[in-house]
């Protein structure tokens, strides 16, 4: 994990060896749709271990076979976000290591011509406020989906919202730090940027298709 980029404040980019090497599979287009959505769970996971370092623990007492002892848990009640489709494959992995967490789902299509996000489902747990939100999405393109989705979070209640994604343009990233500077996100890679139909280039292509098949 870096410290905050340079140009951007929101953004958090993970260098450990073993998120890049997952994120190297993601890329190859020669990775099969099963492989990618299994490494995809992995390294949402991976990375959820960082994005949940700030999270606060209480202090609680514990009975051992052997004596009674204190330890740490986190009581906040957690809400993972996925923004259908592409996030269900994050949120796979997100729920492997947080199993107690509760899940909204956002559906959210970017419309090919105008690029802008059509929302057609909202399914949020009540009580956002009662702790942290992490939002998941591989792809943050021009970040019209993941601030549309903040907005939406916000409006719900959500006072801590985190985002993770996979893959993030540098215009996705200008879009959040503009409209919800207080939303961090954390990804493996910042690519060069978008081309003319909107995908993050280099990238790893449609998340969601590769995910699921529907290539
Ligand atoms: C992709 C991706 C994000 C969005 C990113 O979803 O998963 O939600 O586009 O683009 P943006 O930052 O420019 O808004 P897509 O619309 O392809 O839907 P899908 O996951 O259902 O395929």
């Amino acid at each position: 994990m870096r410290d905050a980029h340079s140009e951007f404040p929101n953004l958090h980019l993970f260098d450990h060896p073993l998120i890049q090497h997952k994120m190297t599979a993601l890329r190859d287009r020669e990775t099969s749709f099963r492989a990618f959505r299994a490494v995809m769970a992995q390294l949402a996971g991976l990375m959820v271990y960082e994005v949940t370092r700030s999270f606060p623990a209480v202090s609680v007492e514990v009975q051992t076979p052997l004596e009674k002892t204190t330890g740490l848990s986190i009581k906040a009640s957690i809400t993972v976000v996925p923004v259908l489709r592409a996030g269900l494959g994050m949120a796979e992995g997100v729920l492997e290591i947080m199993p107690e967490a509760r899940v909204g789902h956002l559906g959210l299509l970017r419309d090919e011509r105008t690029l802008l996000p059509v929302h057609y489902l909202s399914k949020l747990p009540r009580n956002l406020s009662a702790g942290p939100v992490i939002l998941v999405d591989p792809m943050l393109a021009t970040g019209g989906s993941a601030a549309s989705a903040s907005g939406m979070l916000r409006a719900a209640g959500a006072r801590d919202i985190r985002m993770i994604c996979i893959v993030a343009a540098p215009e996705g990233v200008r879009h959040m730090l503009e409209e919800h500077p207080d939303v961090p996100i954390y990804a493996a890679a910042l690519d060069r940027g978008l081309d003319e139909r909107g995908f993050i280039v280099p990238g790893l292509g449609d998340a969601g298709d590769r995910l699921f098949g529907t290539l």
